[in-house]
């Protein structure tokens, strides 16, 4: 394992190790497993950061389930706070249903927050936000995280499905820019 990876102009350290990362995945499963205890839920993974995160929690998760694939699509449109971005994807009917959504990264939140009020007419039964990392410092909005891997400082990472221009998702660990 090399401490340091280019990704095109860049340079990142490790700042995650696999192993580390493979512990907080089982932690976070385990406790949904816990939580969701006699229920069925839907994963909702959005593409396409969170890959690899979904399948490595998946494989810890012991609850019969089903997961489904979604990209959030920027359009433009008129709103106040800038871009709209519409969920594709979404083929599994969720009415009624327990939806967890499985992201890679929670920054501002604002992605989020969108996607919650986007999947509320739907009627799931409820929804729950599992993301890899989350970066506190930098939350505009008041968003209840239920599930989180790990927290992490205001600085942009890349590895473990999370990529800088489209490279740097295929590496084991995860590296900060330096
Ligand atoms: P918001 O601000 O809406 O943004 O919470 C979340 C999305 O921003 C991307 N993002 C990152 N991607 N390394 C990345 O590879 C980072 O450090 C990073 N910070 C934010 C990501 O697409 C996430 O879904
Ligand atoms: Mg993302």
């Amino acid at each position: 394992m090399s401490n340091t990876i280019q990704v095109k102009d860049k340079r990142f350290a490790v700042s995650i190790s696999e192993a580390e990362i493979r512990a907080e995945v089982k932690r976070v499963a385990d406790e949904i497993n816990r939580d969701y205890a006699g229920q069925n839920p839907i994963f909702l993974a959005v593409l396409n950061g969170s890959f690899i995160f979904a399948a490595d929690l998946l494989r810890e998760v012991t609850l019969p389930c089903e997961i489904s694939f979604v990209r959030l699509a920027s359009y433009q449109g008129v709103s106040t706070t800038g871009e709209i971005r519409e969920i594709m994807g979404l083929s599994t009917d969720i009415t009624g249903r327990p939806v967890i959504i499985v992201e890679d990264i929670v920054d501002t939140g604002l992605t989020m927050a969108h996607m919650l009020e986007t999947l509320k007419p739907h009627n799931p039964s409820s929804i729950d936000i599992c993301t890899l990392l989350l970066k506190p410092g930098k939350l505009q909005v008041d968003l209840d995280v239920r599930y989180c891997c790990k927290q992490i400082p205001d600085d942009f990472v890349v590895g473990y499905g999370l990529d800088y221009d489209g490279f740097g998702r295929n590496t084991k660990d995860i590296y900060t820019l330096i």
